[in-house]
């Protein structure tokens, strides 16, 4: 891991396009992106949030107001990367919404809706921007995953879906791109506290002895990361170490988990009592 000054040269003068910028995880990235140089185009939907963010982050900054979900935001986006002279040299795929419920309760409308934020539209995205980041000498796409995107979690049945989708969707783009100037990398937060957790997955995760991060560490993380090669980044011990047990022995994985299950599954109940009707 490199950290301080090295970031500061790599990052200067690059145009970075952050995803989910507004949030916890995207706004603690737009600020150190925002200290080591960048000029970055800050996506989000709410526009009181991505004032508050210029503000935070520096005047010089463009926010973009859009939906990734809808084809009119991401033309939005498309439009406003277009218009730059320097044109977009990192693409951070951060958007995402999380999912805290039995598979059995959820509605139509938010399996889709995982799947479409999550996936469908970052993939959707990424596709129109493509071009454009092959015109740029060098380019780079980091998509954030989690480690749900390697571990099946109870309760997380969908998130799950969209975050396997999206590392395999990385390592085959990856792998295409190869002969190409632009690279693709995947990076995997474990629990973070932001606002995608809710009271009760927080909860949970205490009893559960699960770890959760600061945002700013995983910025930290992120910003390292993006000054190397490597194909992906899994945060955190021992998340890191489940990933590659899940990989090869998923049964021994799995059997760790069932223990915890009924813990999860009184966490997953409470919330649903609790959750406004
Ligand atoms: N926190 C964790 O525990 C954790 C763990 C592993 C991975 N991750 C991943 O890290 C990423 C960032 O999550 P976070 O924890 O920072 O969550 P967060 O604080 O809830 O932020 C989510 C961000 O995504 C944006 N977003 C959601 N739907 C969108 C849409 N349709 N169009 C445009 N923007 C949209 C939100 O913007 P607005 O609501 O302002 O529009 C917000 O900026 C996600 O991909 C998440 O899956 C998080």
């Amino acid at each position: 891991m490199c950290h301080g000054q090295k970031l500061k040269t790599a990052m200067i003068d690059k145009t970075c396009l952050l995803t989910g910028a507004t949030g916890g995880i995207g706004s603690a990235i737009a600020k150190l992106l925002s200290e080591q140089g960048s000029i970055l185009l800050l996506v989000g939907r709410d526009a009181n949030k991505l004032k508050k963010l210029k503000a935070a982050v520096g005047e010089k900054h463009i926010t973009i107001q859009a939906d990734i979900a809808s084809e009119s935001g991401r033309t939005r986006v498309v439009e406003v990367c277009k218009q730059l002279d320097q044109g977009v040299d990192v693409l951070i795929n951060n958007a995402g919404i999380g999912q805290f419920d039995l598979f059995e309760q959820m509605t139509e409308e938010l399996i889709a809706q995982i799947i479409t934020i999550n996936l469908t539209s970052t993939l959707l995205l990424t596709h129109s921007l493509l071009p454009l980041l092959q015109q740029q000498a060098k380019a780079q796409i980091i998509n954030i995953g989690s480690t749900f995107g390697s571990i099946g979690f109870p309760g997380s049945s969908v998130y799950c879906a969209s975050k396997f989708g999206l590392r395999g969707y990385s390592e085959a783009l990856r792998r295409e791109l190869m002969d190409s100037d632009v690279s693709v990398q995947y990076f995997a937060p474990r629990a973070t506290k932001t606002a995608i957790n809710t009271a009760a997955t927080e909860a949970m995760n205490k009893a559960l002895g699960s770890t959760m991060d600061d945002p700013a560490k995983v910025a930290k993380h992120v910003l390292s990361f993006m000054q190397t090669h490597n194909r992906q980044y899994f945060v955190g011990w021992p998340e890191k170490l489940f990933v590659r047990l899940n990989g090869l022995l998923p049964g021994l994985v799995e059997k760790s988990i069932v223990k915890q299950l009924e813990k999860i599954k009184h966490y997953l109940a409470a919330a649903k009592n609790n959750a406004p009707n």
